[in-house]
């Protein structure tokens, strides 16, 4: 029996087993290819989207355990109207091979919701799952201080 699932404000009807997981279902199945696969555990974070605003690990939700809607990086803003942490993260040139980036943002986006002036203490101990083969760590935490900023502005 197909499972209802509702991403980015559209509502899919999915016919795969329930013990697939979500990015699975997101990159292959719907085509929203911006989440990444990094270790398939739940220990690298380039997989995080949103369900019902929280920040979750998307390779450790089965289908059957999407609770509410989901939102991804293609959710949140597009190249021609980024959000403010999207924005940011072009700013200040984030970004090196940028294949944990969408994980950042979106893990960035969720505490920026829940936290509108984070600490320095505050956006590492968040952020501190999301890992970056690159080491762009100091440019996150500026563009995330930035995006705090811009948005308290709004
Ligand atoms: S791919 Fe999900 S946490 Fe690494
Ligand atoms: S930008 Fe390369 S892994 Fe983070």
């Amino acid at each position: 029996m197909a499972t209802s699932v509702t991403i980015n404000g559209k509502t899919h009807q999915v016919d795969l087993p329930d013990d697939v997981p979500l990015l699975w279902v997101l990159r292959d199945e719907i085509g929203l290819t911006g989440t990444k696969f990094g270790c398939g555990v739940a220990a690298c974070g380039a997989c995080t989207v949103h369900i019902d605003g929280e920040a979750v690990r998307s390779c450790q939700v089965p289908l059957s355990d999407v609770w509410g809607e989901v939102t991804t990086i293609e959710g949140i803003g597009s190249p021609e109207a980024m959000s403010t942490v999207q924005q940011a993260w072009v700013d200040h040139q984030v970004a090196q091979c940028g294949y944990c980036q969408s994980g950042q943002i979106m893990q960035a986006a969720a505490l920026l919701a829940e936290n509108p002036a984070p600490t320095d203490a505050e956006i590492d101990e968040a952020m501190q799952g999301n890992l970056c083969r690159c080491g762009t760590y100091p440019r996150i935490r500026a563009a995330i201080h930035d995006a705090a900023a811009k948005m308290k502005e709004a």
